[in-house]
């Protein structure tokens, strides 16, 4: 199972100083060091953390799998064709979020989604939606044509005790719908040391796209370990 490391964060800490430092790229590298299968980087419409030349650079300098997470709007649409990521998934977007609050809403969105996941295509660029855990949306997701699912893990990560018996539930069903459809399927937010077993255990399941807890205790471990770490978990549950 392939672990995709969300490096955002680094970007996050460099714009609080609007400085040079740190460079997500080095966090990349350092990451792949430690296991990681890919990068993953959110460039969104406000570029309030990673820019255009993060993306650009990770493009040149990066040969594991690109992940780029992307409003499915016409500009970032470009952008992805123009730079030529390994895959793009696409998530819904909103200024005001601290992150992506909850999976695309597939009906609102069907014709944007459609648009840029055909010209994606076309474009030999695979392409994941994130979506939350329910059959209408693997249903919805392949009927507009994506070859891959990214499920929500959110509500589980947030939940606890009975909520989150529950809430596993509805992934494993959602990740069972999803592979009966045919799709690939992947999930991911807010997993972390603690959480991510139960997840990395569904069988058939692609990769998990991990940020925020490995850039936590990279923090204090440093990025090596921390990656290194969680493969670990990952490798023992699946
Ligand atoms: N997957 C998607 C689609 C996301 O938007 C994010 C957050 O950027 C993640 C995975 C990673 O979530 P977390 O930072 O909570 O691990």
């Amino acid at each position: 199972m392939i672990l995709g490391v969300n490096v955002d964060h680094v970007a996050t800490l460099r714009q609080a100083r609007l400085a040079t430092e740190p460079e997500p790229l080095m966090a990349a590298t350092l990451a792949i060091l430690g296991g990681a299968d890919g990068i993953t980087v959110h460039l969104r419409e406000d570029r309030r953390h990673i820019n255009d030349r993060d993306l650009w650079l990770m493009r040149e300098l990066i040969s594991c799998e690109l992940n780029l997470e992307m409003a499915a709007t016409p500009e970032m649409t470009d952008i992805a064709l123009e730079v030529g990521p390994d895959m793009v998934t696409l998530v819904p977007e909103k200024r005001q979020e601290l992150t992506t609050e909850g999976g695309l809403d597939l009906r609102a969105q069907r014709a944007k989604l459609r648009a840029a996941i055909k010209k994606l295509k076309d474009r030999g660029i695979p392409v994941s939606l994130f979506v939350n855990p329910e059959k209408k949306d693997i249903e919805a997701s392949k009927a507009a044509g994506a070859d891959m699912v990214e499920i929500h893990t959110g509500m589980y990560a947030n939940a606890k005790g009975p909520a989150a018996e529950a809430e596993l539930k509805r992934i494993y069903a959602a990740a069972g719908h999803a592979l009966d459809a045919g799709l690939s399927v992947n999930a991911g937010h807010g997993l972390n040391y603690f959480n991510v077993m139960k997840i990395a255990e569904i069988k058939g399941l692609r990769g998990l796209y991990i940020g925020h807890s490995i850039i936590s205790r990279a923090v204090l471990v440093g990025m090596e370990r921390a990656v290194r770490e969680m493969k670990g978990l990952i490798g023992k549950a699946a």
